[in-house]
């Protein structure tokens, strides 16, 4: 095990700045979740730590040893580190033993290494003999796991390990893979564009924007405390409305809310889980559904304020509201605010 530094981290192609000074610290043993849109740099950064792209500027450390400088690099096959590609790139005409063996040195590669690896990555022996395209999609991302794992790297990369599975797949495979990494203890580094799978899966969520690290917290300080707006939209669902802040009040076309901020013009962030829909009579603000998304347990409902301003609820599904109903509109709980001048 070993922890992961990265310190002013640059990266161009040609005239774009692809990655520009990206400082991220991942704790010996943790799972980081590297969030972010596509294009914004992700694969480049997981890449740059692999040693299979140079930066330009900054250092990565593993432990307390620096791989990558910009007077010197080691090479990617001596830095302790496993690779998990975002297609898992198992070679399909080899079949499951091979793949996971083909991560060790020849002399290494025993049945007694290879069945810890099957049981480590929660896989049933006879698959051993089966060729990839004969297993489910979480199986051979799993298989891909073994693979990087078969050396007992001290650090785990993984590039979007479940984007090529089904939705139903993903949740139970995420589960999957944090139990393995846990088990085989490495320092993981997962990159993914799915706030969900990073919020559910990770101890500490680094946020990327356009080739910059913008904020890295753990799930529930990044959800309950985004550094700015667009990183809550980014998040979560959201609803950003303007107020002024006075004493601890933002007054808002959602009525007034508690905040901890300044005093001022802010633009204040509201989740739908604390819009509550009441009846016409109980509440200040009104509004007018306009959609209804029905998820079961759940119902997320759109409205517009009189004045226009689109506020987005989610709730129990046991009270789901018509499209064109009038309804009541309360704000529990604090809200977030952002100053405007900051923006
Ligand atoms: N080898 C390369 N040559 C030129 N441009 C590249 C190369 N690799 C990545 N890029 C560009 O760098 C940006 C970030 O890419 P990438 O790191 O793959 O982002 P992400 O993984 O977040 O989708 C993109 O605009 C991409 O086109
Ligand atoms: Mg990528």
């Amino acid at each position: 095990m070993s922890a992961v530094t990265l310190s002013g981290i640059s990266k161009s192609y040609g005239a774009q700045r692809v990655l520009d000074s990206v400082d991220l610290h991942v704790p010996d043993g943790s799972l980081t979740a590297v969030l972010g849109p596509s294009g914004c740099g992700k694969t480049t950064l997981l890449r740059i730590v692999a040693g299979f792209v140079r930066s330009e500027a900054g250092t990565v450390s593993l432990g307390d040893r620096v791989v990558e400088s910009p007077g010197t690099a080691l090479a990617a096959e001596k830095r302790g580190v496993g690779y998990v590609p975002q297609e898992g790139a198992l070679f399909p005409h080899l079949d499951v033993a091979a793949n996971i063996l083909y991560g060790l040195p020849r002399g290494r590669r025993s049945k007694t290494r290879l069945a810890e690896l099957l049981d480590l990555a929660e896989l049933p022996h006879d698959v051993a003999r089966r060729s990839p395209h004969e297993l489910s999609g979480g199986q051979q991302q799993r298989v891909a796991l073994a693979r990087a794992l078969a050396p007992a790297p001290r650090v785990i990369l993984l590039d979007e390990p479940f984007s090529s599975l089904d939705a139903g797949l993903r949740v139970s495979a995420g589960r999957a893979v944090r139990r393995v990494l846990r088990h085989a203890g490495a320092t993981a580094l997962l990159v993914t564009h799915d706030q969900g799978e990073a919020l559910s899966l990770a101890d500490q969520v680094a946020v990327m924007r356009a080739g910059r690290v913008v904020q890295v917290d753990s799930p529930t300080a990044l959800y309950a405390h985004p550094v700015d707006p667009e990183t809550a939209t980014f998040i979560g669902g959201a609803t950003v409305v303007s107020g002024q802040v006075r004493g601890g009040v933002a007054l808002t076309s959602l009525g007034d809310l508690t905040v901890r901020a300044e005093d001022g013009p802010a633009r204040v962030l509201v989740r739908p889980e604390q819009v509550r829909l009441v009846e016409l009579a109980e509440a200040g603000v009104h509004g007018t559904v306009t959609e209804v998304s029905f998820y079961g347990a759940q119902v997320v409902v759109h409205l517009d304020l009189a004045d226009g301003t689109p506020v987005t609820a989610r709730g129990s599904s046991a009270h789901t509201p018509e499209s064109g109903e009038k309804v009541g509109l309360l704000v529990e709980g604090a809200v977030v605010a952002y100053p405007e001048s900051s923006q």
